[in-house]
């Protein structure tokens, strides 16, 4: 069975493309590797002992894609391509609108026209804006707070009135929580472009002494330390989700929350990171980081009965590999 995987090259994509290769899946990728690298792809091919057919190109062209599905039998499509820094959003609005909503437009539109129906859809926790209540199950109102968490909600509405409109279509919306790990081997992971914004990789590269020290932004929050409480989830486990969105029969859409449905405190990742690699990572607390929220944690009990999922992995699980593939590559991919 032949999976299109948009973006396959990025962090999420490539360790979904390592799993779908590993289950026996044919997998084509597009990717323009704005942020990504194309030996990501090799070494999950080294990985999985298996080839993948890469079209590097943008999936906002209309005619590379047309050439995929006329010299492919794709059978579906898992769509990550796309722009995810929320404060790189916030600056260069017309950017993520562009990118996000155009390259998921054409897709859609070219799908439809080679009678490929069946979608997986990266959608984000970010979908939820200020949860009123945790944990947050997939009936929470949704609303936004930045152009990128804009462009997501965009692109469901433009699902639900797709499948609304043809009881052919299969999608899943699946909303991540907090993706952080990496795969075992250490080979693949993430590698972000200059300083990290994100928690996971900030502490690897002040373990790595690439950064001096990881600041804690607020500890006044109304959690158990006053630390920030989100829900980490392995990004193995993340990409095994997506196969079982794959594999599971129905019509219509359907929004999946994927988390661990655990709380952790920035105070709980750093111990329990220091615990996993027995490195000390150096910390200060600092002001709250505007638009961050006390609690956002998962209800993933519905991917849980429908599609059969539930995240394995733990914290120190997810500490330790991350730290395996900072440790064997200190500056990423390429340098
Ligand atoms: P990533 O940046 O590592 O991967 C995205 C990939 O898409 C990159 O390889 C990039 O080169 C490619 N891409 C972007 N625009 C493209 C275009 N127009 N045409 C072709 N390729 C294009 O990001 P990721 O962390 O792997 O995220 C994957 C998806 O999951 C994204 O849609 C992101 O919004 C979503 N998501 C990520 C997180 C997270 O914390 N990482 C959380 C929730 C949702
Ligand atoms: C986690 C916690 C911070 C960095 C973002 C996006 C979201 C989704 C996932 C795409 C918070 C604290 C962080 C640091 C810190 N992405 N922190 N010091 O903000 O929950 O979610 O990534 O869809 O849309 O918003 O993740 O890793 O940035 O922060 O104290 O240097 O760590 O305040 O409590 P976030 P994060």
């Amino acid at each position: 069975m032949e999976i299109l995987v948009t973006g396959g090259a990025g962090y999420i994509g490539s360790h979904t493309c390592l799993e779908l290769l590993r289950e026996g899946y044919d997998v084509v990728v597009i990717d323009n590797l704005s942020n990504s690298h194309k030996i990501a792809l090799d070494r999950v091919e080294k990985l999985a002992e298996k080839t993948i057919t890469f079209y590097e190109a943008d999936v906002m062209d209309k005619a590379a894609l047309e050439n995929i599905f006329t010299n492919h039998h794709i059978q579906a499509v898992i769509h990550f391509a796309g722009l995810k820094a929320v404060g790189e959003s916030v600056e260069k609005p017309l950017s993520y609108y562009k990118n996000n909503l155009i390259s998921s437009l054409v897709l859609f539109e070219v799908m439809q026209q080679y009678a490929v129906k069946k979608l997986v859809f990266s959608s984000s926790a970010t979908v939820y804006g200020v949860p009123e209540n945790t944990p947050i199950t997939e009936e929470a109102p949704r609303a936004t707070t930045n152009p990128y968490g804009a462009t997501k909600l965009i692109i469901e509405q433009m699902l639900e009135d797709i499948a609304a409109s043809d009881s052919s279509w299969q999608i899943s919306l699946l909303r991540y929580f907090n993706p952080i790990g990496a795969d075992i081997s250490g080979l693949i992971g993430e590698d972000p472009n200059g300083i990290p914004n994100n928690l996971m990789p900030y502490i690897t590269q002040v373990a790595a002494g690439r950064l001096e020290e990881v600041n804690v932004y607020g500890q006044d929050y109304e959690t158990h330390d006053g630390t920030g409480i989100r829900d980490y989830i392995h990004v193995v486990d993340l990409a095994k989700g997506h196969l079982k969105a794959l594999q599971y029969s129905y019509y219509g859409v359907e929004a999946f929350n994927l988390g661990t449905g655990i709380g952790s405190s920035v105070l709980d990742v750093i111990s329990t990171f220091e615990k996993a690699t027995g490195t000390q990572i150096k910390h200060k607390i600092v002001n709250r980081r505007p638009g961050d929220v006390a609690k956002c944690y998962a209800d993933s009990s519905k991917a849980q009965k429908l599609l059969g999922w539930t995240a394995e992995k733990t914290l120190y699980n997810m500490c330790k590999d991350s730290w395996e593939w900072q440790s064997r590559n200190p500056n990423g991919y390429l340098k």
